[in-house]
């Protein structure tokens, strides 16, 4: 499998998931444009040092002039968007649902799920003036079920799936497929700061208990995944939701 000569975004590419996607798609070849609201300095330098080719981005996914201005600078200075990797997000507040506030609720919207639009939208106004491309959005096994204390995560991981699919639908005979990843649980930061609140160990058990496999995942067990839908080998594969979960949403 190679991406050589392929240009890619990858959004939140400074940590968990999407440091390690990046990693993966540089040492295929693709040129990376890492995307974070906060430094992701250190994952260009690894890159580069390790002979690929990747760039800083600063942007606020959340931010449609933010993410405009991004998608417009990595054409500019690559030449062309062939692939996304909608992956930016923040994790659930871990309260009930009643104990939420609007801003809580509005937080997880506007950066789990308006974040993916944003991204979407000028990610394809760029590749439709290119001839296409190929984009994956980060879900979640809560994409399609539930767990105590997530609501506007829930809710927020279910509307990705939903803008999957329609995505995939306006774009399909213009040449971008779009396809979601849907994760079950990762080794990452994120969920080494949700483990650290009392509301979500006193689920914890029930939680790996659902993975098939006994186990949460290692980011590159994701990587390996997106970056085969954003290659052509997956060139037939669009609108498609993929769990890459250890077997979360069999059981
Ligand atoms: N870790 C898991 O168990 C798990 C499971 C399913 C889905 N996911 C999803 O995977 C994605 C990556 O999660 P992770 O576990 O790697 O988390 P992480 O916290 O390790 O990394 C997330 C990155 O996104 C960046 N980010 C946050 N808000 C942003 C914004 N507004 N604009 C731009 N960048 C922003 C952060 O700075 C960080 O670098 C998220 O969408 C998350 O919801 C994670």
């Amino acid at each position: 499998m190679s991406l050589k000569s392929r240009t890619i975004i990858v959004t939140g590419g400074g940590s968990g998931i999407g440091a390690a996607t990046a990693r993966h798609l540089a040492s295929l070849g693709a040129s990376v444009a890492i995307v974070d609201v906060a430094d992701a300095s250190s994952v260009v330098d690894e890159i580069s040092s390790s002979g690929g080719v990747a760039e800083f981005f600063r942007a606020d996914v959340s931010s449609s002039v933010q993410v405009e201005e991004m998608v417009d600078a990595v054409a500019a200075r690559f030449g062309r968007v062939d692939g996304a990797f909608n992956n930016a997000g923040v994790e659930q507040c871990n309260l009930p649902l009643h104990e939420l506030t609007s801003a809580q609720w509005d937080r997880a919207i506007r950066i789990d799920l308006t974040g993916v639009f944003n991204c979407l939208k000028y990610e394809a106004i760029a590749m439709l003036k290119t001839g296409g491309g190929a984009i994956v959005n980060t879900a979640s096994g809560l994409s399609k079920v539930a767990i105590p204390n997530a609501a506007e995560y829930v809710a927020a991981k279910h509307g990705v799936v939903g803008l999957t699919l329609a995505a995939a639908a306006d774009y399909g005979r213009r040449g971008i497929r779009v396809n979601a990843v849907l994760p079950g649980v990762v080794n990452t930061p994120m969920i080494m700061r949700v483990s650290r609140d009392p509301e979500f160990v006193e689920h914890v058990d029930a939680i790996r208990d659902r993975h098939l496999l006994g186990r949460f995942a290692e980011p590159v067990e994701i990587a390996e995944a997106v970056s085969w839908l954003l290659s052509d080998q997956a060139a037939f594969v669009t609108g498609a939701t993929l769990a890459v979960d250890g077997g979360f949403l069999a059981n």
